[in-house]
């Protein structure tokens, strides 16, 4: 298994797949590459991002399987077939069940919308700002089998504005999730994150 072998997978417009696929391009996140985007929806802007860079693209229907089981050991089947080492989830809206999991422990890693604990689950941003916090921000941190309740990487902080939307607030996470996300996977790849139960030491 090659750490440095990179999987996405995704479930709408991908900029946070383009994130990590610039970083690397540009070197930001040395010698690791995107081998496969996996997608569990039809024709997501997504995968259009992975074509348009020459990395194939895959559609994994879950309505072709019985279980959830069957669904991830096809998932299972690709990401090894690519010799993955690391699976980035990048908006992926599926809770990760014990198939796709176990053999990937501590070498997933997901992105949340909303400074953790707080806010899991769908619509981060909403949540937050619904609840009316002053401050909000992201998350990147390793999945467990909780629903974004991983070992935390990195975290930013994004200050809520009188006249904000739910929406204007959401587009000033996005903008620093395309940083900390690229940031965790370069830590990873380079080897610098070590996980001490909850915690997630930096070495650097
Ligand atoms: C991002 O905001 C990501 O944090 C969020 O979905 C969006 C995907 O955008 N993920 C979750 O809410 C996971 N629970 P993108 O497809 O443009 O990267």
């Amino acid at each position: 298994m090659n750490i440095t072998n990179i999987a996405v997978l995704v479930s709408g417009r991908g900029s946070n797949l383009q994130s990590i696929i610039d970083n690397i391009e540009n070197s930001t996140i040395p010698h690791a590459s995107v081998q496969v985007v996996i997608s569990d929806v039809d024709g997501t802007y997504a995968l259009e991002r992975a074509k348009e860079h020459d990395i194939e693209a895959v559609f994994v229907n879950q309505n072709k399987y019985d279980t959830k089981a069957g669904f991830e050991t096809e998932i299972l089947r690709i990401l090894e077939a690519h010799d993955i080492g690391l699976v980035l989830l990048a908006g992926y809206m599926r809770v990760v069940g014990p198939t796709l999991l176990e053999p990937y422990k501590g070498r997933m890693i997901n992105i949340h919308p909303a400074l953790l604990p707080s806010f899991p689950g769908l619509h981060g941003q909403q949540q937050a700002f619904d609840h009316g916090v002053k401050v909000s921000g992201c998350t990147v941190h390793f999945v467990d089998d909780g629903v974004d309740t991983g070992p935390i990487i990195i975290q930013r902080c994004v200050t809520v504005l009188e006249d904000d939307t739910a929406e204007v607030l959401a587009d000033r996470i996005l903008e620093q999730e395309h940083k900390i996300f690229p940031e965790a996977v370069r830590l990873f790849v380079q080897g610098k994150l070590i996980i001490d139960g909850r915690k997630v030491r930096i070495a650097e």
